[in-house]
C-alpha cells in the first residue's frame, strides 16, 4: 500500500488495541470538573481513534481534535470516528508541530490532552514500512510521507560509528557495535533493501546464544532506527512542553510510553512540573522561590494488570503517567465560590 489518505472500506476492523484503557478513561476524566460540559481532548497519537472512540461514547459533551503523523492510519480512524460527527476534528502532522503553534489554528486552551506514544499495532501487520523484521517489505519506517530519511537511507549511508551509536542510544542494543559492522561490510556489496534481510543481517551478526532469547536479535535494532527515522524523542520535551503550556487551568496530561527512554523523559519533566523548589541540594533556604504548577494525579507510573497484558501482549511495556496542571489561587477561589 503506498502512503496517502488510501480507500478505507467503511467496514473495516481495527487491529489495534488501546492500551490502559479503563485507567486514561479515569484518570483523563473530564466528569466532575468544572469544565466538564464544554470538555475538550487532544488525542496526540490518534492512531486508528481506539482511545478517542472510547473517550467520545463515555463522555458524551467532550470533543477531540485527533492529531496524527500518518496520513494512512488516520484515514482509518477518519471511518471509524464518523459516527461523532463534528465532535471530532483530525489534524495530520506531528504532535510537536502542533502544539508549539496551537493557539494561531483558533482552538481554545484544551481541558485533556493524552499521547500515546509509539506506533500501532497497524503499523506492524499492514502498513507494509518495513516496520517488522518478519516481513519481507521495504526498509521505510516513516510515519510522514514527508519525512525524507528512510530506515534503508540510513543502514545504506550512515558511517559505521553513527549507526552503532543510533543502535545503542535508541535501544540500549549491547551489541550495536558488532551489528552496525555487520550491516556495514553487507552494504558494500549491495545496499540493504528489505526488513527481512536486515534482520537476517543482524541476526548473523550476533553471538548464537542471543538468538535463542526472549525477543527475536533484530527487535532493538528495529525499534532504534523507527525512533530515529522518526525523531522520536527529538519531539517528545518539547512537545510536552507546549502540551502544558497550553492545556487550561485545572486541566489534565497523560503520556503512556513503551520503553524507558521516553518515560524518563516524561517522569523528570512531570516532576520538575510538581516540584516547589529547584534550588541546588546544599542551598540552607529556598532562594528560587519556584512555586509548583501541577500535580500527580498517580502516585507511580500506571501498568497494565495481568489480565491486559495476557489479552494484549503490547501493554507489557505501557506506563501511564498523569499530571494536573493546578489553576492559580484566584481562579480557584472563584470556582470554589462558585460551588459553594
Ligand atoms: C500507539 S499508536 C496510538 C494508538 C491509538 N491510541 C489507538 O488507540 O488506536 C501511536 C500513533 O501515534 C502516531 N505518532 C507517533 N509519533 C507521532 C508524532 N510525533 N506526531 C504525531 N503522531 C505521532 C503514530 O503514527 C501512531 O499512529
Amino acid at each position: 500500500m503506498g502512503m496517502g489518505e488510501d480507500f478505507v472500506s467503511e467496514d473495516y476492523l481495527p487491529v489495534h488495541r488501546p492500551v490502559l484503557l479503563a485507567e486514561c478513561l479515569n484518570y483523563l476524566s473530564p466528569a466532575g470538573e468544572a469544565y466538564a460540559h464544554e470538555a475538550l481532548m487532544i488525542d496526540c497519537t490518534l492512531g486508528e481513534g481506539g482511545h478517542s472512540e472510547a473517550f467520545l461514547t463515555k463522555y458524551t459533551d467532550l470533543r477531540i481534535i485527533g492529531l496524527d503523523a500518518d496520513p494512512e492510519i488516520q484515514a482509518r480512524a477518519k471511518v471509524r470516528l464518523a459516527a461523532f460527527g463534528s465532535r471530532v476534528t483530525f489534524h495530520t502532522g506531528w504532535f510537536n508541530d502542533f502544539l508549539a503553534n496551537y493557539f494561531s489554528g483558533n482552538y481554545p486552551p484544551p481541558n485533556l490532552i493524552l499521547f500515546d506514544l509509539g506506533v500501532s499495532v497497524y503499523h506492524y501487520e499492514l502498513s507494509g514500512r518495513g516496520f517488522s523484521f518478519s516481513a519481507d517489505e521495504n526498509l521505510d519506517m516513516r510515519l510522514n510521507p514527508l519525512s525524507e530519511a528512510t530506515a534503508a537511507g540510513l543502514v545504506n549511508r550512515l558511517p559505521e560509528t553513527e549507526l552503532a551509536d543510533v543502535i545503542f542510544r535508541f535501544a540500549d542494543e549491547q551489541y550495536s557495535r558488532r551489528i552496525a559492522r555487520a550491516i556495514t561490510e553487507r552494504r558494500k556489496s549491495a545496499a540493504i533493501r528489505t526488513a527481512a534481510e536486515l534482520a537476517e543481517i543482524v541476526y548473523q551478526a550476533v553471538p548464537a546464544v542471543y538468538r535463542h532469547g526472549g525477543i527475536h536479535p533484530a527487535t532493538r535494532t528495529f525499534q532504534a532506527l523507527r525512533i530515529a527515522v522518526n525523531a522520536e524523542l527529538a519531539r517528545l520535551f518539547p512537545a510536552l512542553q507546549s502540551a502544558f503550556e497550553i492545556l487550561s487551568p485545572g486541566g489534565k496530561l497523560g503520556v503512556i510510553s513503551f520503553h524507558s527512554l521516553e518515560d524518563r523523559v516524561v517522569k523528570n519533566y512531570f516532576r520538575s512540573l510538581c516540584r516547589d523548589c529547584v534550588c541546588p541540594p546544599g542551598e540552607p533556604i529556598c532562594i528560587c522561590g519556584r512555586k509548583r504548577v501541577a500535580e500527580g494525579l498517580a502516585k507511580k507510573s500506571v501498568t497494565a494488570g495481568e489480565a491486559e497484558v495476557r489479552a494484549n501482549p503490547p501493554s507489557r511495556s505501557a506506563r501511564l503517567r498523569v499530571v494536573r496542571k493546578l489553576e492559580n489561587e484566584n481562579a480557584a477561589r472563584k470556582r470554589f465560590a462558585s460551588i459553594k
